[in-house]
């Protein structure tokens, strides 16, 4: 059975196609045959990450394909272990299409209150649209060097009840490097960011087996 895992945002700009090549990459270095489902089909970033990854002769190798529907990535996907799918922002329609479709949604979000407040607000109308309360999950991105900032937006999540992943990813400019190359979060050059970025990665893997099981 193929693991499904949706990424959505309403905003832009937040880091789901960066969590999308990071979850991509950490299977297939399991061995996992992967697909991202690129459904943003105006920026189209994972698909041209993954011509720069094939440039660069980057292993282990991800599929990325870019789809207008969900029905259509769900029909190709059957051939994988994992298909990932890479949301657009501002689309109602085809955040919940993918939500509906998805073992595990994540909503990766800044923890500002201007970040966290529309994420949250997103995750209320998810549940409403029935997509099972536990398999929303929030993960912070693009954090900066401020734990306290990082505690405070952690008690915000809980007192709204979503589950929140462990880890972060924080701001670095290795990470935007790293994925110029076609190289994910976990493959800069640098081991202190990939232990970090280590702790979502694993978070989502758990989570995803608990809701698969
Ligand atoms: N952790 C990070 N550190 C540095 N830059 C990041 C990080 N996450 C994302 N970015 C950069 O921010 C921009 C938006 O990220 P992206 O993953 O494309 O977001 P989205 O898919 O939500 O629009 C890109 O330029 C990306 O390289
Ligand atoms: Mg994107």
């Amino acid at each position: 059975m193929t693991l499904v895992i949706g990424v959505v945002s309403q905003k832009g700009g937040v880091g789901k196609s960066t969590v999308c090549r990071l979850i991509a990459c950490n299977y297939a270095l399991s061995e996992w045959l992967v697909k991202i489902a690129d459904m943003d089909l105006a920026q189209g970033t994972c698909t041209s990450w993954n011509r720069r990854r094939l440039q660069n002769g980057k292993n282990p190798k991800v599929a990325v394909e870019q789809f207008v529907s969900v029905a259509d990535a769900l029909k190709m996907g059957k051939q994988y272990d994992l298909v990932v799918f890479d949301g657009a922002p501002h689309s109602t329609r085809m955040t919940l299409d993918i939500a509906h479709a998805s073992d595990l949604v994540i909503l990766p979000t800044g923890v500002s209150v201007d970040d966290l407040e529309p994420t949250i607000k997103l995750a209320h109308e998810l549940k409403k649209n029935k997509i099972p309360v536990q398999k929303i999950a929030l993960a912070f991105t693009r954090v900066g060097n401020s734990e306290l900032e990082v505690a405070e937006a952690k008690d915000y999540v809980e007192a709204s009840g979503y589950h929140l992943l462990k880890g972060v990813i924080h701001e670095k400019t290795a990470i935007r490097r790293a994925s110029d190359e076609g190289k994910c979060a976990t493959e800069t050059s640098f081991r202190t960011i990939t232990e970090r970025v280590d702790v979502l990665v694993q978070s989502v893997v758990n989570r995803a087996g608990e809701l698969k099981k």
